[in-house]
């Protein structure tokens, strides 16, 4: 990031929001609180929610909002940032940065991520330690997702401030496909002191036994998305429901031939008989301007290397950008990849008139913790959560 780096707007910056640092997370525990994330969803997939989310302050979790910076402009992860502060003021709201994005647009979402003193930044598919020194030297808390003990020990040592564990039931890219989420939060707390958050196919009914094994919270995404207020469009929605075990399955993605878990459609399918889907023009979503002014078919929106499309001069895999922005923001449920968790067979509803409201998803895990805890209050936080546990 260049050290000249100026604010867009510098008058219209507002207040900072509250940082979710190591010790903001711990005292929370120690009152007897666990956050409950929701977890960041890359190409608009969970516009309009963090704010939503970042409302709740109940007596056993806290609401922490994500907003995915991947394919916004600066202007665009601006305008998510403030509407999220103007939904919840005084609220936890990150941002989501992947480090596999071409280093430019990183650059720039990042800057504009610290310049609005957001509670974190939390960085996914791949490693930057540069991002880890710009948070510290910006003063915005950062969060590691790790996928080993080794790696959360890592971030440690970085001086992250906590690390979201997450297991093989995620959705989108699965950082190790072999490694399912109960025995990656103990091996993860086992590793590191830092708070922990568990992420990964977790449901409403799962939640008190993560907490229970000593998760200072748990993150979702999935269940955020089957939601009647975020932004994404109605067809994603009504993709998550009524699934069954066989409507999921995994893929190998463009982004470093990494595996991602999706919705079983014609997309899929294709990629399952090994079509090559070569990118098209953009200009359809981004406007007359293009993709931040780059008006060719490919807008090398992944770093160097590490799209095997591109590698493959579009004879192999699929071009990412298209195919997510096809079924999160033109809701086309044959062109579209719908990145989905393992937790979509267990959303209840069938009919997208049901859906709750993000803030209803949070009332009922607050109730659902109440009601698990009161038979034996004292029992249910038995064991601490893993605020200085470990290493
Ligand atoms: C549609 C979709 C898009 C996602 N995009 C991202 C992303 O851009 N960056 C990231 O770190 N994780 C991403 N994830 C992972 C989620 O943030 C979350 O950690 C994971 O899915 C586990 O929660 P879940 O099982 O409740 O979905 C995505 C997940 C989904 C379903």
């Amino acid at each position: 990031m260049t050290a000249d780096a100026t604010p867009v707007h510098p008058e219209e910056t507002p207040a900072p929001f509250p940082r979710l640092d190591r010790a903001a997370i711990e005292a929370l525990v120690r009152a007897g609180q666990r956050l409950l994330v929701q977890g960041g969803m890359g190409i608009h997939a969970s516009d309009g929610l963090a704010g939503k989310v970042a409302r709740h302050r109940g007596a056993r979790l806290v609401g922490v909002g994500t907003i995915s910076a991947v394919l916004k402009t600066p202007e665009q992860l601006r305008g998510e940032i403030r509407r999220a502060r103007a939904e919840a003021p005084g609220g936890f709201v990150g941002v989501n940065l992947m480090a596999a994005i071409n280093k430019d647009d990183f650059e720039a979402l990042a800057r504009v991520s610290i310049e609005e003193k957001v509670s974190f930044l939390v960085q996914g598919a791949g490693i930057s330690r540069e991002i880890v020194r710009w948070c510290r030297e910006g003063g915005v808390p950062f969060c590691g997702i790790v996928s080993s003990g080794r790696l959360a020990a890592m971030y440690e040592k970085w001086g992250a401030d906590f690390v979201v564990a997450e297991g093989a039931e995620a959705g989108g890219h699965i950082g190790d496909i072999g490694h399912p989420l109960p025995t990656l939060v103990d091996e993860v707390i086992a590793a590191t002191s830092l708070p922990v958050i568990a992420a990964g196919g977790v449901d409403a009914a799962d939640v008190s036994r993560f907490l229970a094994a000593g998760a200072a919270g748990v993150q979702m995404a999935t269940r955020f998305l089957a939601c009647s207020d975020g932004d994404v469009h109605p067809a994603f929605k009504q993709m998550h429901l009524a699934k069954r075990e066989d409507d999921v399955v995994i893929i190998t993605s463009c982004v470093k031939g990494m595996k991602a878990r999706a919705v079983r459609n014609a997309f899929t399918e294709r990629l399952a008989r090994g079509e090559a889907v070569p990118p098209r023009s953009k200009l359809w979503w981004f406007g007359k301007d293009g993709y931040r002014g780059r008006r060719g078919s490919c807008i090398q929106c992944l770093g160097e290397g590490l799209c095997k499309a591109r590698a493959s001069g579009f004879k192999e895999s699929f071009c990412i950008t298209d195919a997510l922005l096809e079924a999160a923001v033109h809701g086309d449920t044959e062109a579209g990849l719908f990145y989905t968790g393992q937790s979509i067979t267990r959303i209840g509803e069938r009919d997208a008139s049901d859906l709750p409201r993000a803030a209803e998803i949070l009332t009922d895990l607050e109730q659902r913790l109440a009601d698990e805890a009161r038979p034996s209050d004292a029992g249910s936080q038995a064991r601490p959560a893993a605020v200085g546990a470990a290493a």
